[in-house]
């Protein structure tokens, strides 16, 4: 009898690692799966992208419009380039090597917007006193504004420049994360005047770039005027 209950009792915890090895190994499986999922398309997007940079950009160094973005798989790049070219503004590229292509940046960019842990951007500050317009842009993280603009903003001084907000994003940002950078960018001197935005949709569903490219003549074509 007693042999028998020990060999059940076996058996039983035999059972038991199986499913909690099971289990880990598929949560485990799980972890890898989504983010290198993701990060495979973000690379796809960053290749697509590239195509379709204005390297003949014109250097319009004496201009009193500023872009300035942070961008990492290079959509919002495009679309503040084409914005740039358009308005015949001085653009700046935000660098932020800690939120490169790839895993450890994809993690370093969710712990970052998660935790609202400020970034390490190049350049941190810029003379904006020149200024009369300045467009500021970002993708969206969690919701909200990725942190280098963020950063940005809070290390400089503006000086009643009129500034825009644009954003791209694949399918959701609150109206709450835009009233805090509203609030932000007013607190630190500057004059709240738009929010534009492109959605790109979902990941398997993503519009071109060159939809993002019309999109964005489109809407500033439209507002030009308003923030000129
Ligand atoms: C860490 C991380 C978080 C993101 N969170 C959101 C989100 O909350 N809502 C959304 O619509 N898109 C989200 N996205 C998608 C990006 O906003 C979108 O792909 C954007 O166009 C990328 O711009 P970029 O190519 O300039 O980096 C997220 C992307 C990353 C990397």
């Amino acid at each position: 009898m007693k042999d028998h209950l020990d060999k059940s009792d076996h058996i039983g915890r035999r059972m038991f690692m199986k499913i909690l090895l099971g289990t880990g190994a598929a949560i485990a499986a799980s972890l890898v799966a989504g983010p290198s999922a993701v990060i495979y398309l973000e690379k796809r997007s960053y290749k697509e992208n590239i195509k379709y940079r204005l390297h003949t950009l014109a250097n319009f160094d004496t201009s009193n419009i500023l872009v300035v973005y942070f961008s990492r798989s290079g959509s919002t790049e495009i679309m503040a380039e084409n914005m740039a070219d358009n308005l015949k503004a001085n653009l700046v590229r935000l660098n932020a090597p800690s939120y490169k292509l790839g895993y450890l940046g994809w993690l370093n960019s969710m712990r970052d917007a998660y935790f609202k842990i400020p970034s390490n951007i190049d350049p941190e500050k810029l003379d904006l006193s020149k200024y009369k317009l300045i467009l500021l842009g970002s993708p969206i993280w969690l919701y909200r504004p990725a942190p280098p603009i963020k950063t940005f903003i809070k290390k400089n001084k503006f000086t009643e420049n009129k500034v825009i907000l644009f954003n791209t994003y694949n399918s959701k940002f609150t109206d709450e994360a835009i009233q805090e950078m509203q609030d932000l960018i007013e607190k630190v001197g500057g004059k709240f005047a738009d929010h534009i935005h492109i959605n790109r949709n979902r990941m398997l569903n993503q519009i071109s770039v060159e939809e993002l490219i019309s999109k964005t003549k489109e809407l500033v074509n439209k507002r030009k005027e308003f923030w000129l």
